[in-house]
């Protein structure tokens, strides 16, 4: 028996187009191994406004239009109407962030959840500023709140606490979670002044035309507070994280470094405190080769978690935003199959 779920989508730009693409790639194999067929009725972005369709718009067209412009006359006032017209059983929040409020993301989550509709995002902000919120609202309506895609990409970092770890504390962990600040640093040990590597992360579709919320360790500081929130029980403020970002190194220093055999990398950190806080703090560290995160290059990521049982590192292999993609496919399995 197939069962087919109404799908709307806030953002339509990398991750949302990605999102749609994969959802098609993957349509015959989500029908055969797990009985889920979607139809997109629902598609909205600052320029397209908010648009539903009850009997589903033409994905593959979308992605082909230029603007990716769903049908005239699918347009409806508001976040309401949208969700009300568009009958979507799971919200997929893929809009750019607000590193201040989280908004207006937060507001599409809620709204979802509080139509009855699983809510699924891309978007740290939300759970950045609205976790246990958003969390509470899902438990009581019954619907799954799921971010998996906002940290590492489609890598399970969420999901696997408590799930594939019950009963495990966790005491703190380290990484290297931002791809521009690795691919700059990487570039200047390799000849490139600081200018000219930020363009080469640029060029190379790393780093955004504006690359200061990468390079001032913001984008770091987000993850690193949205991972404690979640996986350490923390009530951590982003404000609170400690944050450097690589901007005051210069090509000079990483390449001293590196003739030293050491490298400079912007590592994330969080650890549990005596007292039952947890400290968090991004900033360039001076890292010997002995180090495995000193050995990371490009945009991989990586995270290692101290556990009271074990110790366990994960290596996310230079990811495109297919990955991300990944992680909202599934966490829409996730979500209907709960
Ligand atoms: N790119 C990645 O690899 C990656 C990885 C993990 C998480 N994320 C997160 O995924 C989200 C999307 O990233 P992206 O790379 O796809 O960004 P993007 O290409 O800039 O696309 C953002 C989309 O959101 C829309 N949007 C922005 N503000 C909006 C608002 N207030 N209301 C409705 N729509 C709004 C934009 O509309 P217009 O097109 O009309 O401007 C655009 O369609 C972000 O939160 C990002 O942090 C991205």
């Amino acid at each position: 028996l197939i069962r087919t779920y109404n799908l709307a989508l806030a953002g339509f730009g990398n991750v949302g187009k990605e999102f749609v693409r994969l959802m098609l790639a993957k349509r015959q194999l989500l029908r055969t191994q797990y009985g889920i067929d979607w139809k997109l009725t629902g598609l909205a972005s600052r320029t397209l406004g908010w648009c539903a369709d009850p009997a589903g718009f033409d994905a593959s067209a979308l992605l082909e239009a230029p603007g990716g412009s769903p049908q005239p006359g699918t347009r409806v006032a508001g976040l309401q109407d949208w969700l009300s017209k568009s009958q979507a059983s799971v919200l997929f929040e893929a809009t750019s962030i607000n590193r201040e409020t989280g908004q207006p993301a937060i507001d599409h989550l809620r709204a979802a959840l509080e139509a009855g509709a699983h809510a699924i995002s891309a978007n740290k902000g939300p759970v950045v500023h609205a976790y246990h919120a958003l969390r509470e609202l899902a438990a009581a309506r019954g619907r799954q709140f799921l971010f998996e895609s906002a940290v590492m990409d489609g890598v399970p970092v969420f999901s696997l606490f408590p799930g594939g770890l019950p009963a495990v504390e966790l005491r703190g962990f380290r990484g290297l979670l931002n791809s521009t600040s690795n691919v700059v640093l990487t570039e200047m040990e390799n000849g490139l002044s600081f200018d000219d590597a930020v363009k080469k992360a640029q060029q190379i579709g790393v780093a955004e035309t504006d690359p200061s919320n990468d390079l001032e360790g913001w984008d770091a500081a987000v993850k690193v507070t949205a991972l404690a929130i979640v996986l350490m029980d923390a009530t951590l403020k982003l404000g609170e994280v400690e944050r450097t970002g690589i901007r005051n190194l210069t090509a000079e220093q990483v390449r001293a470094a590196r003739a030293e055999g050491k490298r400079y990398k912007l590592v994330c950190r969080a650890r549990k405190t005596p007292a039952g806080g947890v400290l968090a703090s991004v900033g360039p560290e001076l890292l010997p080769l002995s180090d495995p995160l000193a050995l990371l290059e490009g945009a991989t990521s990586a995270l290692q978690f101290d556990l009271d049982v074990f110790g366990l590192s994960i290596i996310e292999h230079k990811p495109g935003v297919v990955a991300t993609a990944y992680g909202l496919l599934a966490d829409f399995i996730r979500a209907v199959k709960a």
